[in-house]
């Protein structure tokens, strides 16, 4: 897939009444179809944050900022942990884009100032969005993001799919993503493509499936150990 044919999408609501964006270029949503705020909890909230053993602060790493819903959604379920987390971007949104959104009057609208302060933010500074909530934004492509080894505990791999995007899920890419990672760190994705579950194995990753949120069997949980 090319470069423009990546920024040239539409926002969709999805079955939960959540939006997500399309793209035009082919079958790929930033979100299941079945429900962007409901596979974000399910996958990057339940089987990722709530599954890290208590350590403090939370270095957090997303691959795919997109509309920004799983840092809204980290924020809103912290529960008090300090959560620094870095998001890379290569295909930032527009402002319109960000704007059909309705993630803030479908979770809570006191959110409101967090989500647009997620967007809003300059690349590459931190900012306490809330007292517990620290956020980075870099607009690079991951494949040449300079990621700090035994950082992360905790990765929200949520670039799209293999069959779009094969490159940001090689060897290189993840491995690269497990040296940034501490000991024992969860890398958390929706995607459990038998050759992608054998590159995690490869690298290193101890791998289990679990299972997916509607119209989706397995996802993935790969632990550095
Ligand atoms: C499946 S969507 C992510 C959805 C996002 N986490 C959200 O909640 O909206 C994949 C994201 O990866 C971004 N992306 C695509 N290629 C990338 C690259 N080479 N490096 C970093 N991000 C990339 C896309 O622009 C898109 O925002």
């Amino acid at each position: 897939m090319n470069d423009s044919d990546i920024v040239l999408r539409r926002t969709i609501l999805t079955e939960d009444g959540s939006s997500t964006l399309k793209l035009l270029c082919c079958n790929e949503q930033f979100h299941s179809l079945h429900g962007a705020i409901t596979e974000s909890e399910h996958i990057y909230i339940n089987a990722g944050l709530r599954a890290l053993p208590d350590r403090e602060p939370i270095n957090l790493l997303e691959v795919g900022l997109g509309t920004g819903l799983n840092a809204l959604l980290t924020l809103h379920r912290a529960c008090g942990r300090i959560i620094y987390y870095h998001a890379i971007e290569a295909y930032p949104l527009t402002t319109e884009e960000i704007q059909s959104l309705n993630y803030v009057e479908l979770i809570n609208p006191a959110l409101s100032e967090a989500f647009q302060a997620i967007h809003e933010v300059p690349a590459e500074e931190w900012k306490n969005i809330t007292p517990h909530f620290c956020f980075k934004k870099s607009f690079v492509r991951v494949e040449e993001a300079l990621l700090e080894a035994n950082r992360y505990d905790l990765v929200y791999f949520d670039a799209f799919s293999p069959d779009i995007q094969p490159e940001l899920w090689s060897e290189a890419i993840l491995k690269k993503c497990y040296h940034a990672m501490t000991h024992g760190a969860i890398l958390i994705t929706y995607c459990a493509k038998g050759w992608v579950k054998r590159t995690f194995r490869n690298i290193g990753f101890e791998l289990y499936s679990l299972p997916g949120p509607a119209g989706k069997r397995e996802i993935s949980r790969c632990i550095k150990i």
